[in-house]
C-alpha cells in the first residue's frame, strides 16, 4: 500500500492555510499529507516551492462557432494544452444554444468537439439564447438534474441577449432546481446607439470600441441584473466586470445581504483603454473584448475587490483570435470598423501567472487568496468541489508546483494556437515549474508533456458557495 507519487517538502497552499509537508498520492487523488511519508514508487523533490491546487479556470471559449469567416483560435487540444501550461488543469467553456435549437443539441456538439481532444478535465456551461417553454419547463431542469449546472445569459449582442423577462423566466428555474445563473451584463441599446453616432462620425477605429461601452453601460447592467436576481431571490454570478461603478454595484448588493457573487479577468487589472490605441492605428484591435479594458483607477477598484473578498473567482475570458489572417481579428483579411472586430482576447496559460506575479508577488493579495481564486471557489462555484480545486485528502491529485523567476513574456513561450498575446514584453516573476493532471505530469516546466484525451468530462453538481451575507429571503411576495 505505497503511494505511486510522492511530493516531498512542499509548501502546500490552500485557500485556508498554509502548511510545509509531504503529499501522498495513489490512483490520481491525494491519500495522505503529512510529514515523513513513505516511500512512493516516484518521487518529486519540491525543495520548499510553493505547491497549489491546479487551476480551475471558469471561463474560456474554446472552438466556440462563430459567424464566418470569424473563428476561434484554440480548439480543446490546443486550448487545454495551453491551459496546463500555465498551471489550469479544468476548464469549463461554454456549449452555446443554436436559436431554434435544443440545449441538448448543444450539448452533444460540444461533447464532440471536446472528447479525445481535451488535455485537461473538463464540463460545460451552457448559453441559454433561446429560452423557450420546452427548454424553461423540461430540457433545463432536466440538465441541471443531469450535471450541466450553470448557464450564461447575455444583456447584449443581437445573437445572445435575452430581454428582462426572459432573464427572469431563467433566474426563475435556477430558483427552482438550483444551478447558477451568469449574467453578462451591459446595456445592449446604449452600446447600439453609441455605435451607430461613432461610424456616423467615420470614428471607427479599434480604440472607439472602449468609447461605444462606456462603464456606464457596465454599471446599468449590473445594477439591472442584480435587480432581477433579487425579485427572483436566487444568487446570479457577474462575469468578467471589468470597473469600478459596476464594483460599487456589486459592494451595494452585498451590504444588503444579497446572493450576488463576481468574476474579473487579468485584463481588468493589466490593460486599459489606452491598449485599444491612443489614436487611429489598427494595432489595438488586439485588445478588443467586452467589456473593454478601462483605467487606472478602475484597476485599482478591481485589485481592491480581488484582495477583500468581491470577487469570487478570477477566470481568463480566454476568447483567442488570431490577429492576423482571414478568420481573426482582421475578418476576411480586412482592417474593418471595431463593431466587426470578433471581441475576446487570448490568456488560458498566463491567467495564474499573471495573478501570482503582480498579485501574490506584488504584495496585493495573499497565497490563500491567489488559491480561493483561481481554484477552490470556480469549483465551489461550479459543483466540483472537493474533487477539484484543493488540496485534501479523496481531491484529484491536481497540482501546480511554482518557480519564482523573473522573465519577460513573450508568445512564443505560450502554448495556445494564437499569434499574439496583449502581455507579451510584461515582466512575469513566476511560471510553473510543473503541473500534474490526476497524479501525472503534463507540463514538466519546458514541455507540454500531457495528451489529447487524457481530459475526461466532469458531471457536476450543485454550486456550494458559502453565501456573501446570513441572509435568506423570504418566499417572495408573487408566489
Ligand atoms: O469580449 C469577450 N469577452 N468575448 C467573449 C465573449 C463573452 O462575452 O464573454
Ligand atoms: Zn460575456
Ligand atoms: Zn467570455
Ligand atoms: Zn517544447
Amino acid at each position: 500500500q505505497g503511494f505511486d507519487l510522492v511530493l516531498r517538502d512542499a509548501v502546500l497552499a490552500t485557500a485556508g492555510d498554509t502548511c510545509r509537508a509531504d503529499l501522498g498520492i495513489s490512483d490520481g487523488r491525494i491519500v495522505q499529507i503529512g510529514q515523513g511519508l513513505a516511500k512512493g514508487l516516484c518521487e518529486i523533490d519540491v525543495a520548499g516551492r510553493v505547491v497549489t491546487p491546479g487551476g480551475v479556470d471558469a471561463h474560456c471559449h474554446l472552438d466556440q462557432p462563430m459567424a464566418p469567416p470569424v473563428k476561434l483560435a484554440d480548439d480543446f487540444h490546443t486550448g487545454t494544452r495551453s491551459a496546463v501550461c500555465g498551471g489550469t488543469t479544468t476548464v469549463i467553456p461554454f456549449a452555446a444554444q443554436r436559436k431554434g435549437g435544443t440545449l441538448q443539441a448543444a450539448i452533444d456538439d460540444y461533447h464532440q468537439r471536446a472528447e479525445g481532444r481535451a488535455c485537461v478535465d473538463y464540463a460545460f456551461h451552457l448559453i441559454l439564447t433561446d429560452p423557450t417553454p420546452a427548454v424553461l419547463n423540461e430540457e433545463l431542469p432536466r440538465l441541471i438534474e443531469a450535471g450541466y449546472t450553470s448557464f450564461k445569459l447575455y444583456m447584449t449582442y443581437d445573437a445572445l441577449k435575452l430581454s428582462d423577462g426572459q432573464i427572469l423566466d431563467v433566474l426563475d428555474v435556477a430558483r427552482t432546481h438550483g444551478g447558477m445563473a451568469m449574467i453578462h451584463a451591459e446595456n445592449s441599446d446604449c452600446i447600439a446607439w453609441l455605435t451607430r453616432r461613432l461610424e456616423a462620425a467615420g470614428r471607427t477605429a479599434p480604440r472607439f470600441h472602449a468609447v461605444s461601452r462606456p462603464t456606464l453601460v457596465e454599471r446599468e447592467g449590473a445594477h439591472r441584473a442584480i435587480a432581477l436576481s433579487e425579485l427572483i431571490d436566487v444568487p446570479i454570478l457577474l462575469v468578467h466586470i471589468s470597473g469600478g461603478e459596476a464594483v460599487a454595484q456589486i459592494r451595494e448588493a452585498r451590504a444588503k445581504g444579497l446572493n450576488v457573487y463576481a468574476e474579473t479577468c487579468p485584463q481588468y487589472i493589466l490593460l486599459t483603454a489606452a491598449d485599444l490605441g491612443t489614436d487611429d492605428s489598427y494595432f489595438g484591435a488586439r485588445c478588443v473584448c467586452s467589456p473593454p479594458p478601462r483605467d487606472k483607477s478602475s484597476q485599482e477598484d478591481i485589485w481592491q475587490g480581488l484582495a477583500d473578498g468581491l470577487f469570487t473567482v478570477f477566470s481568463s475570458d480566454h476568447s483567442p483570435f488570431n490577429l492576423t489572417g482571414e478568420d481573426g481579428k482582421t475578418p476576411g483579411g480586412k482592417e474593418v470598423a471595431f463593431r466587426h472586430i470578433p471581441n475576446g482576447i487570448p490568456g488560458i496559460e498566463t491567467r495564474m501567472p499573471l495573478l501570482y506575479s503582480e498579485g501574490v508577488l506584488g504584495g496585493r493579495i495573499s497565497l490563500n487568496r491567489f488559491v480561493e481564486l483561481t481554484a477552490t471557489q470556480p469549483a465551489r462555484a461550479y459543483g466540483l468541489y472537493p474533487k477539484k480545486g484543493t488540496l485534501a485528502i479523496g481531491s484529484d491529485a491536481d497540482l501546480v508546483i511554482w518557480e519564482e523567476r523573473d522573465f519577460t513574456l513573450d508568445n512564443a513561450h505560450l502554448h495556445h494556437a494564437v499569434d499574439y498575446t496583449p502581455y507579451a514584453g510584461m515582466t512575469l516573476r513566476a511560471w510553473p515549474a510543473m503541473t500534474l493532471l490526476r497524479g501525472q505530469i503534463v507540463w514538466d516546466g519546458t514541455h507540454f508533456a500531457g495528451a489529447p484525451g487524457q481530459g475526461q468530462f466532469l458531471p457536476r453538481g450543485l454550486p456550494s458557495l458559502a453565501p456573501p451575507s446570513a441572509r435568506r429571503g423570504a418566499q417572495p411576495a408573487w408566489r
